[in-house]
């Protein structure tokens, strides 16, 4: 990518040159800001970015009457991602756990059969899954009322997505009105692809007009939908493949299969490779079709999606967190490439752990290049026996960093020295430890530590944490450097004052800034658990915590009980699917640091974070009640028993205390049944407790 150009002094270049890189420069710059603040997956370290920057300011400097209106001096960050309306999805948009190979998909069936109790009772019945080929493309949700298309809908963060029905109505492949007979309200979703041959055409295009080139199909077609000038999206060649739905007014239909029938019927298109498969023969036969056409297909494809066909099944597995527990993607292999290893060098993390990264000659690895790659901790380096100079086979899988795999051929590698893992941290000199029976080495520095401060910072501002408007991870830290702001809560006092007169900020800009900010001084739950940053506690168990405590006030207090072992806090913080003993101390540490708390309180008298609400439990019997299964259950498993009690809010503990207010008993209850008794508890039988649920 790097121009040749860049080779010249400032000094030396003619007009003509300086109109050239401008252009590039402005091209590269946009495209590093989007990876930032948009994608938050940057390709370039921070110093090279600033010397990209930098160049261009010299170069405007000294060439005045070039300087393009698409300027990155003109602007701070990428356009932000706003722009678009908002649209709350009436059904979350979900994402899909993943397996890689026949075992693991072997595990998920048996799962399946597990938890719907008549297929484990009778281990010859069936389970039908339908196989589809996983689109990489983005996906996408339209409405239809009374037939014609009303809204369409980004997936955003599943959610909350952005409006682009302008854009979504210049899609071949989206129909615009549906024939009669289609259900009153039906939300089709599906992904938007560009296919290979049109994205090269159209970089042919971008290119010649000295325009964006995108780096892959999906970079692409996400490009192109979201567009707020919708005429532009009309010039894109977008598709279409439909798969799923959201909220309908009717499902006449029993089975995925028979959906994808109608709405072949109804003018979608669907995926050619959609197979009904009655068993784990069928369906890796059809994974090894899918997989020997892939390269065939004008479209890319990174796996192959399974999901039970009867929807009665899949209506009683529900989901886990964020992904339905009736569909699976099964990816494939991950793509690999050798390279040099030029350089180890150390990341500081916003939790202090020291991260090596190989800094390697650029390659491409399945259409992205790649310069950086993880490895791990030390021990990782020293197992595989890593040197500066190596060369070493990467494989990038999905959206995960690439990874260095082994070292393929070390060229005699005995001359060079072996990296020594540092004893300080690079970035704030404390030391750095290794604690017993630990993999990290971590930065003692704490709150001393500017990388780890920075780390915070940004994570707070990321776009699943409190992702506000034109405040990007680089803002935050010039921030930081500049003694702005310290702690999060700092940022709900930056003032037009304190930002007034600094480079790339005009009047407009920090208004909107701190009309950003403002935006976000009430957030939700999980978003704001997530955005303390606590150890382990991804998206996932932030959502865990939120549903199972519903307010922070309940929260912390909940974890201050917590903190005696043996203690029914404890107990109950352990009892939550998804939250095992590790993660557990990690959280109740957090809440026990006295600065946490002082950071926490702070950002609580700024911030006012929305009590979450059980979804759709309004009017259930059991909301807010602790129930807990004892005995055998006759007609349900105890997965699916669980399953169907949270999400009637209720709460499932595996204990009988004086605060659970409903024992189910079935058959064989021993010492629950028992106790449940002595302290005046109501037990149910299977059928009570099953007709006390009914809906
Ligand atoms: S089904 C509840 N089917 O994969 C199930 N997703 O990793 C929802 N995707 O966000 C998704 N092809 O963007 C489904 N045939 C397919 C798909 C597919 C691509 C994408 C979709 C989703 C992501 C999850």
């Amino acid at each position: 990518m790097t121009s040749d150009l860049r080779s010249i002094a400032v000094e030396e270049l003619t007009s003509v040159e300086a109109d050239a890189e401008l252009a590039t420069l402005a091209r590269e710059i946009k495209e590093h800001d989007e990876r930032y603040y948009q994608k938050d997956a940057p390709t370039v370290s921070d110093a090279e970015y600033d010397a990209l920057r930098q160049r261009n300011a010299a170069i405007e400097a000294r060439f005045p009457l070039s300087v393009r209106p698409d300027s990155p001096t003109h602007r701070v960050g990428a356009a932000p991602a706003s722009g678009f309306g908002k649209v709350k999805h009436r059904k979350p948009m979900l994402s899909l756990g993943n397996v890689f190979d026949e075992d693991e998909l072997q595990d998920f069936i048996d799962g399946i059969r597990r938890f719907l109790k008549e297929l484990s009772d009778n281990p010859d019945t069936p389970l039908d899954m339908v196989a589809e080929p996983k689109i990489d493309g983005l996906s996408i949700s339209l409405r239809y009322e009374h037939g014609k298309l009303v809204q369409a809908a980004t997936r955003g963060d599943g959610t909350v997505g952005e409006d682009v029905t302008a854009n979504a109505r210049h899609v071949a492949d989206i129909p615009v009105a549906l024939p009669q007979g289609v259900p009153e309200v039906l939300e089709v979703r599906g992904e938007v692809y560009m296919s290979k041959s049109d994205f090269l055409a159209l970089n042919e295009r971008q290119e010649a007009e000295g325009s964006k080139v995108f780096a892959n199909p999906r970079n692409a077609a996400a490009g192109s939908l979201r567009q707020l000038d919708a005429s532009i999206t009309a010039k894109r060649p977008l598709k279409f493949f439909a798969y799923a739905y959201g909220e309908v007014s009717a499902t006449p239909w029993e089975t995925h299969g028979a959906f994808i029938d109608l709405l072949k019927g109804w003018g979608f298109s669907v995926n050619p490779f959609t197979r009904v498969c009655d068993g784990i023969d069928e369906i890796m036969a059809h994974y090894d079709t899918i997989q020997t056409h892939r390269a065939e297909l004008d479209y890319d494809i990174d796996g192959v999606v399974y999901k039970v066909n009867r929807l009665d099944w899949q209506e009683r597995l529900g989901f886990v967190s964020r992904a339905p527990r009736w569909a699976i993607a099964h990816k494939f292999p991950a793509e690999k490439a050798v390279t040099i290893v030029n350089a180890i060098t150390i990341q500081v993390g916003r939790t202090g752990v020291l991260t090596p990264v190989a800094e390697l000659q650029p390659i491409t690895v399945g259409g992205v290049v790649v310069g950086r790659a993880t490895l791990h901790n030390a021990d990782y380096i020293k197992d595989l026996d890593i040197r500066v100079g190596d060369h070493v086979r990467i494989q990038r899988a999905g959206d995960v960093i690439p990874q260095v795999l082994e070292v393929v051929d070390d060229g005699g590698h005995e001359g060079r020295p072996p990296f020594v893992f540092p004893t300080t941290c690079p970035v704030c000199d404390s030391h750095a430890v290794r604690e017993e029976g630990e993999a990290a080495t971590r930065c003692t520095g704490g709150l001393v530590c500017p990388a780890q401060a920075h780390e915070r910072l940004k994570h707070f501002v990321s776009r699943n944490a409190f992702d506000i408007e034109g405040l990007g991870g680089k803002h935050v830290v010039a921030f930081y450097d500049d003694g702005l702001i310290r702690t999060p809560g700092d940022i709900f006092r930056l003032t037009a004052e304190m930002l007034a007169g600094r480079e790339g900020w005009k009047d407009k800009s920090i208004q909107n800034l701190l009309e950003a900010i403002a935006a976000k001084r009430t957030i939700e739950m999980p978003r704001f658990v997530y955005a303390l940053g606590i150890r382990q506690v991804g998206q996932a168990t932030a959502r865990l915590l939120a549903k199972q405590y519903g307010s922070m006030t309940a929260l912390r207090m909940a974890m201050e009980d917590a903190r005696v072992i043996g203690s029914e806090a404890l107990e109950e913080l352990l009892s939550i699917d998804g939250i095992g003993a590790s993660m557990a101390k990690d959280i109740v540490e957090f809440f026990a640091e006295p600065h946490n708390n002082a950071v926490l309180n702070d950002l609580l008298d700024n911030v006012t974070v929305e009590d979450f609400d059980a979804p759709d439990t309004a009017g259930s019997p059991v909301a807010g009640k602790t129930v807990v299964f004892t005995g055998t259950l006759e007609t349900m498993s105890r997965g699916e028993a669980k399953a169907k009690a949270e999400a009637l809010g209720a709460k499932v503990s595996g204990s009988v205390s004086k605060k659970t207010d409903i024992v189910v008993a079935g058959p064989g209850a021993g010492s629950k049944e028992k106790k449940a008794r002595e302290l005046g508890l109501t037990v149910l039988s299977e059928q009570q407790w099953i007709n006390m649920t009914a809906s």
